[in-house]
């Protein structure tokens, strides 16, 4: 969480570092703020809200001039969302400026210690106690800039990307990061610093991803030096080639990037099996099993971590791998794994899903079970993430850049790369018959034209959500491979449209939240004609009989549920295990539609953040 955007070269900083801080600002945006070196000074402008109220604060209260400078989004840790607390934060004497994402654990110590030798803090950061330990540093040790960053870092505990900046050295940058992603890019006599690559990408193609542990002292003239942190040793820095492009980050024509990012779902799907999934010679080709078959084929179980949506798509994948690949599965969420003491053997293997790679609580849990032994395979969406980089092996979705902080495009491509690996491991094994696997193989072929059909029922999903905007509560109902759905249908509704929403697996609703149930509750129920069909319409009836709005997905041509629901809406039919890449579709339009009519800001939904750096 929060975006981080520098500059240093010859070009204006400050529209480099607004538009980079504008792209990054799906990281957080409660705040915002820049510093900018204008030959002479460094000026900071900061304040509470987006990045369009930093502009406008830049524009009263300083310049805009200055060939160096850094900007930083915010979503707030310590210290309430308000102008004092946003960055960048400067030093007391003020000579050093910082931006930062993440959480200094043990800031509190430190600013006791601080504050016992004379420095004031103005706002309630932790950030600004870590300023003031290197400004400490620097002073009380001698030392220049990159030094004293190392020494302070090395009493803090925590998490953090950082970019620090002292006036008096005006060509100089330092960076580290531990936990938090970094990337710099390399022009030519220019270097751009980010969270990630988007700010930069119509500069230069060319990035180094900083690894955990390790600082980067950045010069004008010079060549980047990184080292690491702990020991000091150097480090030789790896320059990647970015593969992203402009286009893929912009808005193309939508009102909001969750729509066109739901509209991209039948191009993703295609680019997820692409060159993977080869139906004439039926096979499915992937680098990261194929290289270790073994140790998928010798596992006891497949555990499955993930927090959010990735963690909806790890519990369809149970049902796919047990049902495919016939191997037992756990799904849990990251957060809990960590801290739970779990069990792990070496002969355990353990998925991570995860679309930014970044998730604070799934990249603790790979490293958990790597330390007790276990095989460890990511399914990132970002490539290069650092969970991409601790796995010992994985699969990259190629979704593409996924913007909007709610996850649209990421769940079906992760359903997609888990099925893909499910059906080669039942080849494998010899779980599945190889008519049976050449059918599978022809029908996850034909989701993507699915997907572009159902994406017609656009207009009609319009049409249900202006009767359900006022609505405040929800109720989500599936069951099978459909009860994840059910769950991340609620996720989406309540997370971009602050409706209290509940997924629940169908028959559930009988041991609780029929209770709830009266003319004023919508009930979303997912009610596909294969899988548990008869039993999914009788908990229609149940709720039809208590008075409840019902908002049914079937599969064309149904005739039992239209009779009893308020609404219907079809889907293609598929093979029942590949469902809910067609089921999730509908629900997906109707959150966005009542949130856009709600007036809420779909992209940017309150208080969330697209990439949780922070457990
Ligand atoms: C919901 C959403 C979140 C994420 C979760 C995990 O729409 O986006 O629930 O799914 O924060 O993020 P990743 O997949 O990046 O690990």
């Amino acid at each position: 969480m929060c975006g981080i955007v520098g500059y240093i070269g010859s070009r204006e900083a400050y529209p480099i570092i607004i538009e980079g801080l504008k792209r990054l600002e799906y990281r957080g945006y409660d705040s915002a703020g820049i510093a900018l070196f204008d030959g002479k000074d460094l000026k900071i402008a900061k304040t509470k809200g987006k990045v369009s109220d930093l502009e406008a604060c830049v524009e009263k209260e300083t310049s805009k001039t200055g060939n160096v400078g850094m900007g930083h989004t915010r979503w707030a840790t310590h210290g309430v969302p308000n102008d004092v607390n946003s960055h960048p934060h400067a030093s007391n004497s003020g000579d050093l400026a910082i931006i930062h994402n993440g959480i200094i654990e043990n800031y509190d110590a430190l600013k006791k210690e601080l504050t016992s030798r004379g420095y004031t803090f103005k706002s309630d950061t932790d950030t600004e106690v870590l300023i003031n330990l290197i400004e400490d540093v620097k002073k009380k040790e001698n030392v220049k800039l990159g030094k004293a960053v190392q020494i302070a870092l090395n009493q803090v505990i925590g998490a953090y990307a950082i970019a620090v900046y002292d006036k008096n050295k005006p060509e100089e940058v330092v960076i580290a990061r531990l936990g938090s992603p970094l990337a710099v890019g390399i022009g030519e006599d220019e270097f751009f610093i980010a969270s990630d690559a988007s700010p930069f990408i119509e500069y230069t193609k060319n990035a180094i991803y900083l690894e955990d542990e390790e600082m980067a002292i950045i010069r004008l003239g010079k060549a980047i030096k990184i080292r690491k942190i702990k020991d000091d040793s150097l480090v030789d820095p790896y320059i990647q080639e970015l593969q992203i492009n402009l286009e893929q980050i912009e808005k193309g024509g939508y009102d909001h990037f969750m729509l066109k990012e739901i509209h991209e779902q039948p191009r993703a799907i295609r680019d997820t099996y692409r060159g993977r999934l080869l139906r004439d010679e039926a096979i499915i080709k992937m680098a990261g099993v194929e290289d270790n078959m073994k140790k998928f084929l010798n596992a006891d179980r497949i555990i499955i971590v993930a927090c959010g949506t990735s963690w909806h798509a790890g519990l369809v994948a149970e049902y796919i791998f047990e049902e495919f690949a016939r191997i037992p599965v756990e799904v849990e969420y990251a957060s809990e794994f960590r801290y739970r003491n779990p069990i792990i053997t070496e002969k355990d293997v353990l998925i991570a899903i995860s679309q930014s790679g970044e998730t604070a609580d799934t990249l603790a849990a790979i490293k958990l079970a790597k330390s007790k032994g276990a095989f460890v395979f990511g399914v990132c969406n970002v490539v290069g993430s650092s969970i991409a980089r601790e796995t010992h092996a994985g699969a990259y979705t190629h979704a593409g850049p996924e913007i909007g902080v709610a996850s649209t495009k990421a769940f079906t491509t992760q359903i997609t790369v888990l099925t893909l690996i499910a059906l080669r491991l039942a080849r494998a094994k010899g779980t599945m018959s190889s008519s049976d696997f050449r059918l599978h193989l022809h029908e996850l072929e034909l989701i993507p034209q699915k997907v572009e059909q159902l994406l017609q029922v656009d207009q009609h999903v319009k049409e249900i959500a202006k009767e359900y905007l006022l609505s405040t509560n929800c109720l989500y109902l599936g069951r099978g491979y459909n009860f994840p759905v059910a769950l991340e249908g609620a996720l989406k509704l309540k997370e971009i449209s602050y409706i209290h929403a509940e997924g629940y697996p169908a028959a559930e609703m009988k041991h609780g939240p029929i209770a709830l149930i009266d003319d004023r509750m919508p009930v979303i129920v997912i009610a596909p004609s294969k899988g548990h069909y008869e039993k999914v319409v009788s908990n229609i009836q149940e709720i039809k009989s208590r008075k409840g709005k019902i908002i049914a997905v079937v599969t064309e041509g149904d005739t039992a549920v239209r009779d009893i629901a308020d609404h219907v809406i079809e889907i293609p039919d598929s093979e029942e295990a590949f469902s809910p890449l067609l089921t999730t579709i509908p629900l997906q339009l109707l959150s966005y539609h009542i949130a856009v009519m709600r007036n809420c800001n779909v992209d940017q939904p309150r208080n969330l953040a697209k990439s949780v750096t922070v457990e």
